[in-house]
């Protein structure tokens, strides 16, 4: 998958694809992330990319035409399977959108700053707008590295065992069960001792009535 980012910031972006599992991802040759400097596309020498709004009001909004430039200049490169706007007032993101997104070969993400983009830009261009949650960051960026970090792990391949995204919480609507390791007893807290029984059968039947036990506990939503 090649994602590739519109932003005022792409600083705020170098570190978070560079460790872990989204360097894994890279380094395999299945996740490639290009950041873009919206200002290479800014209206005039100074840079410019956003203006005052029509109306009035306090704050900037980004302009149209350093967007369209810089989608357009993208899109005559690869055609992308979704156009994506990260803003408080898009789709709640979760894990389900996040599977969908994996299997996408181009993915285009544009951050916003400021009181955010031009409509025109998202009438137009935009094909999906991610929330990752009510409250309103001060920039799209930290969104987007979120929901790229969700979406990079479970790319299939990334994951050693390729299990382990399937036992995460969520993926199948209920909370992870809880994990230990060594020592067996610490401090004598011990470890629920069927799970040093070594019989599989009794073990994922205790993980999942753990599972189910804990998301009526804390996220009765879910069920
Ligand atoms: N930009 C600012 N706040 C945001 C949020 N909560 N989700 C996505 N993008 C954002």
């Amino acid at each position: 998958m090649r994602i590739d980012i519109i932003s005022v910031l792409p600083e705020l972006l170098e570190s978070p694809f560079s460790h872990s599992i989204m360097k894994r991802a890279q380094t395999k040759g299945l996740l490639e992330v290009h950041v873009h400097q919206l200002r290479q596309w800014a209206v005039n020498e100074y840079g410019q990319v956003d203006d005052y709004q029509y109306g009035g009001g306090a704050g900037m909004v980004m302009m149209c035409e350093p967007l369209a430039k810089a989608i357009e200049h993208l899109q005559s490169e690869r055609k992308y399977d979704e156009i994506i706007y990260m803003t408080p007032d898009g789709k709640r993101f979760d894990q389900q959108i996040a599977n969908r997104l994996s299997l996408y070969e181009n993915l285009l993400v544009i951050c916003g700053h400021y009181k955010g983009i031009d409509e025109r830009i998202r009438q137009h261009f935009v094909t999906l707008e991610i929330s990752i949650g009510d409250y309103v960051l001060s920039g799209g960026e930290l969104a987007a590295a979120v929901v790229i970090d969700a979406i990079g792990r479970i790319i299939p391949g990334v994951l050693n065992d390729e299990t382990s995204a399937l036992t995460d919480s969520f993926q199948d609507n209920l909370l992870a069960p809880p994990v230990y390791t060594r020592p067996a007893n610490f401090r004598g807290w011990e470890v629920p001792s069927i799970l040093l029984s070594g019989d599989p059968k009794k073990i994922e039947q205790w993980r999942y009535e753990q599972a189910v036990a804990r998301t009526t506990e804390r996220r009765p939503d879910l069920e």
